[in-house]
């Protein structure tokens, strides 16, 4: 894919600023990054040291665009100009035309529908800038708040993975699979 198709826009929503994610986010990355709580579901670890969060930045989101993924959004709530999380495909195959959404967001912003307004965002440019014809999600099959994300966007329900994903603790975990395909996408508009 073009490279320049992979540098993402940056977008207002109503309450945020997508953008893409860099360097100067991680202070406040750390800030969720840290959080036990937060990165209960997650396949990384929770971040101990500041280092870790500017390793992470360096080396996975400054790398997408050589790596063929679409640049990660951060999160910018806007009435407090800060950094609160973040939304990427976490899975992006150009071949298959098919891309898997990831989230994340800081604990004291969790139940105002900010990843729904953030999600909504990076949908319609999976389907419209991408092409793709599918974009999935995945989630734990403990991890209710996500679930009821994924439910407020839309996707259909797939099935069950069972053992699905090995976390970095080394435990394995049951996944709940969802999609949306083109043609879900087009009626829906
Ligand atoms: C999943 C996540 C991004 C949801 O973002 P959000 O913007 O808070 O989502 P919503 O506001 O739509 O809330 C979703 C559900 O979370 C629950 N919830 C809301 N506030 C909550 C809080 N303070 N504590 C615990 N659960 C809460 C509610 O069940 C809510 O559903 P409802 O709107 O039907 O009541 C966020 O919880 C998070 O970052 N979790 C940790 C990371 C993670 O699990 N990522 C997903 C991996 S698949």
């Amino acid at each position: 894919m073009d490279k320049a198709l992979l540098k993402m826009p940056t977008i207002e929503t109503k309450r945020l600023i997508l953008r893409p994610v860099s360097i100067s986010d991680a202070i406040d990355m750390f800030e969720y990054a840290s959080d036990k709580e937060v990165t209960r579901f997650l396949t990384w670890k929770t971040h101990e040291k500041i280092t870790d969060t500017y390793y992470a930045i360096e080396n996975i989101f400054d790398k997408r665009i050589d790596n063929n993924y679409p640049e990660a959004y951060a999160l910018i709530l806007k009435t407090e100009n800060k950094m609160i999380g973040m939304c990427d495909f976490v899975y992006f195959n150009e071949n298959n035309r098919c891309g898997e959404i990831g989230y994340v967001l800081n604990r004291k912003y969790w139940g105002n529908g900010y990843m729904v307004e953030a999600c909504q965002e990076v949908i319609k440019i999976g389907f419209d800038r991408f092409n793709l014809i599918r974009i999935q999600i995945t989630h734990d099959i403990n991890n209710y708040q996500s679930q009821r994300v994924i439910e407020k966007l839309g996707f259909t329900y797939e099935g069950i993975k069972r053992k699905g994903l090995v976390k970095w603790d080394g435990t394995a975990c049951t996944l709940k699979k969802y999609a949306i395909i083109d043609s879900d996408y087009k009626n829906k508009e």
